[in-house]
């Protein structure tokens, strides 16, 4: 039963806004409907990016109710978790590759009643995730290689996005499945139909050429096409 387009979360990632008119696209973002904020925390190490840190949502955390989501591409998210939470993180999800005490992370950022997530690369098989995917609250599956917004979209992602959706079902588990990278109208229906239901959107909302408003109806227009054909 395919979820309806409303209930498909629409989380703009930052790092592709006009950081000089930042507060303005977070206003935008509210009032065309997006319900999260993607914030991509990058170290130059994890990824080849620097990008943000705790401080950037500590200072938009007072202005705004919509939901903060940290992606940490960073080495050591153990070492930031508790500045990211303080700073009003309301989801942290963590990438699973060279993470060797991932089951002690998530739990840590469980017990500050914090959305926890898994993040897999587009090299990283679902697999990875077996024995954990009932202690997660999301799992984010990239369709672009991690560190800069404007690329495009891997396909191999809407077959890993089956399989989770298929593994949640069959085993009967209530994680949701986020995507994130070169989601645009023109990619957005196969991921939902796939199952996702989180879609991170970057340079598709925040592209300062059109309007934010119309960006987003663009991609709910496509949502609620992709919708309306019943499920396989
Ligand atoms: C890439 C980030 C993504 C990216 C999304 O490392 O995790 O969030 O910024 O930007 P677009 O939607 O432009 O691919
Ligand atoms: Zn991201």
């Amino acid at each position: 039963m395919n979820p309806s387009a409303n209930e498909i979360i629409i989380a703009p990632s930052l790092i592709a806004a006009d950081w000089w008119r930042v507060a303005d696209c977070v206003r935008d973002a509210e009032t065309a409907g997006c319900q999260w904020l993607h914030f991509d925390a990058m170290d130059g190490h994890f990824v080849s990016n620097i990008t943000l840190g705790p401080m950037f949502l500590q200072a938009l955390r007072p202005h705004t109710k919509l939901h903060f989501d940290a992606h940490l591409m960073i080495s050591n998210p153990a070492d930031y978790l508790d500045d990211f939470i303080a700073a009003g993180a309301d989801s942290i999800s963590v990438h699973v590759e060279n993470q060797p005490h991932l089951h002690r992370l998530i739990a840590r950022i469980k017990e500050k009643n914090v959305m926890a997530g898994a993040v897999l690369n587009p090299g990283t098989p679902v697999s990875t995730l077996e024995a954990i995917l009932p202690d997660l609250d999301y799992v984010l599956v990239m369709s672009v290689n991690p560190g800069f917004s404007g690329q495009e979209f891997l396909p191999l992602a809407t077959q890993k996005i089956r399989q989770l959706s298929h593994i949640k079902n069959e085993r009967n588990l209530n994680f949701k499945i986020q995507v994130d990278g070169g989601i645009a109208p023109s990619t957005a229906p196969q991921v939902v139909q796939a199952g996702a239901e989180i879609l991170v959107c970057g340079s598709s909302v925040f592209n300062q050429k059109t309007k934010v408003e119309d960006n987003v109806s663009a991609l709910r227009e496509a949502l609620e096409e992709a919708l309306s054909i019943p499920a396989p």
